[in-house]
């Protein structure tokens, strides 16, 4: 296996794409809102919030080009769309692309970043990309000892859209302090405990392995000519984005009610589904967020 494949994010996203619409609405960010110390403020202004500090971040001005590498339901293409610029998506899920289109986010494709070239989408005043990064090494990948190799030709793919002297936000989740050994990871153990979630999010999110932590990210990004210009600690925010997002996940409806039902038969049939249910079911992100056995962090990289 080489990487988590496209049927593999197919799998995860087609699953959540009706209740998380449901829940958070159809332009929705699935990932760490910026809160920038303010109690005061709603996921959803958090959420705002880190639209416009990216595009700060970038240096974007009106009429620019920017590409989000994993776009989600848009919510990144869209900000720079109001932002005066033009937005492009990429994503391996089509119920993601199809969201996109029923927004009007007409640029946005169903394309691996691993076929980025100018050739196919133009080149860049700037490039996003928000947890996606945590599913590009494969499990295989890793173990092989080729994790460095896949987050280099990330770079260098973003690096040959992206014009010179401007920048590429990255934003991805890590192995934590509290990492569980690989051997470690299984279902045996007590359900609240580490290895038991680290096993459920393994089921959530299949044929995924996280990057160690910043210093392998930007190794990464240097040799292929990046350098970095910023890093912030953002395990903070999406722990209380995943707390805030809590009163939202419970919201009732019949919408939810019918996709629960088509997925309904493939729950009875198959173990590694009903884990994905349960993986949600247990917050276990959240919970291994706070044991620091995950971490999370943005970048800002520079192009020379
Ligand atoms: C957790 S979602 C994040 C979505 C969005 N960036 C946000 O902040 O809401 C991860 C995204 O990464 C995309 N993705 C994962 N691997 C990819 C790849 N190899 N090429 C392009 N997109 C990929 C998925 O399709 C999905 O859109």
């Amino acid at each position: 296996m080489l990487m988590a494949t496209h049927a593999d994010i197919e799998t995860t996203y087609t699953f959540i794409d009706v209740p998380l619409r449901v829940n958070f609405g159809e332009c929705f960010d699935f990932e760490c809102a910026y809160y920038g110390d303010d109690p005061t403020l709603s996921v959803w202004d958090a959420q705002r919030n880190k639209h416009r500090a990216t595009l700060a971040w970038l240096g974007f001005r009106p009429g620019e080009r920017v590409l989000d590498v994993g776009c989600g339901w848009g919510p990144m293409v869209r900000a720079v769309r109001d932002a005066g610029g033009h937005g492009v998506g990429i994503t391996l899920s089509t119920r993601q692309v199809a969201a996109c289109q029923r927004l009007g986010l007409s640029d946005v494709h169903l394309m691996d970043w691993r076929d980025l070239e100018p050739e196919r989408l133009g080149t860049f005043d700037g490039v996003v990309s928000h947890g996606a990064f945590e599913h590009f090494c494969s499990v295989d990948e890793w173990r092989s000892g080729r994790q460095l190799d896949v987050y280099r030709a990330f770079f260098r793919r973003c690096g040959a859209v992206l014009r010179p002297g401007r920048r590429l936000h990255l934003q991805t989740m890590c192995w934590g302090p509290n990492r569980v050994p690989f051997e470690d990871i299984s279902f045996d153990g007590p359900p609240d405990g580490a290895p038991y979630l680290v096993a459920l999010m393994a089921k959530f999110y299949p044929n995924a392995w996280l990057p160690d932590g910043p210093d392998q990210v930007t190794a990464a990004a240097e040799a292929e000519g990046f350098r970095r210009i910023d890093l912030l600690d953002g395990r903070e925010d999406w722990i209380r984005t995943l707390h805030d997002w809590k009163p939202y996940r419970r919201k009732r409806s019949v919408r939810k009610v019918l996709n629960a039902l088509r997925w309904l038969p493939r729950y009875l049939a198959s173990p590694d589904f009903r884990r994905m249910v349960e993986c949600g079911d247990r917050f276990a992100n959240l919970v291994l967020l706070e044991r620091e056995v995950l971490h999370h962090h943005r970048y800002l990289f520079e192009r020379p």
